[in-house]
């Protein structure tokens, strides 16, 4: 059953060993030399198995990896069944709070282990038990300077704007909770922000 076809890759709900999971395959570009192009999706899918399993190391919850096929570049991972954070934003109101202190603190958590997303969006993330399940780390990246870690919060942020109306208020939150997790080192990340924002508004 197809869940969704973008521009990069397919997912597909399927069974694992008998387990609800996820295909998550890199969609060949035909425009591309086919070498070149199976090189690129072949390493593409690497890094971001790669990020998940350092990502779940750093404490943060990702959906299990059960197996990598890398001819066809393809990831199987656990089905995490739940609503993306959207969902959970939109419906929560003034509730979502707390959940955007969380969104902040699995944020930190990354950035701490020198990972950064390269996506974060509320689409992004899945909402199990509680708890915030992070996904599709295909533009990530290992990242430990302030410009990298600015740029992935400078997009959540655009992305919360975008996308709630208590964007202002659900972006404090993050703000929040990133500080609880990087501490010091977060007054840099949050400048750099700012920065960001004013370099967009003057060119
Ligand atoms: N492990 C999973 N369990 C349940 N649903 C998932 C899982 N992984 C992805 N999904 C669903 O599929 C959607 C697309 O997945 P994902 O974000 O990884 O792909 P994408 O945005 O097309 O990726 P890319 O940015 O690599 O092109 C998600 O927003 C989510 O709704
Ligand atoms: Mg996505």
């Amino acid at each position: 059953m197809l869940i969704k076809r973008g521009a990069e890759a397919e997912l597909r709900r399927t069974e694992f060993l008998g387990r609800p999971a996820v295909d998550k395959v890199r969609v060949p570009k035909s425009y591309r030399l086919t070498e070149l192009d199976d090189g690129l999706r072949r390493s593409r899918i690497r890094i971001e198995a790669r990020l998940m399993a350092e990502a779940r190391a750093a404490g943060v919850p990702v959906p299990i990896i059960y197996d990598i096929d890398l001819v066809e570049a393809k990831i199987v991972m656990e089905y995490v069944s739940g609503p993306t954070l959207k969902e959970v934003l939109d419906r929560r109101g003034s509730a979502g709070l707390e959940v955007a202190r969380e969104m902040g603190r699995v944020i930190g958590r990354l950035h701490r282990a020198g990972i950064v997303h390269g996506d974060l969006t509320t689409s992004n993330m899945l909402w199990r038990d509680g708890r915030i399940v992070m996904i599709d780390f295909s533009l990530g990246g290992k990242d430990r300077g302030r410009e990298a870690r600015g740029v992935d919060l400078h997009l959540l942020r655009e992305g919360l704007v975008s996308a709630h109306a208590r964007a202002t208020a659900y972006y404090r939150e993050v703000v929040r909770g990133y500080r609880e997790v990087m501490g010091p080192e977060a007054d840099g990340v949050i400048a750099t922000v700012k920065e960001i924002e004013s370099r967009g508004r003057y060119t």
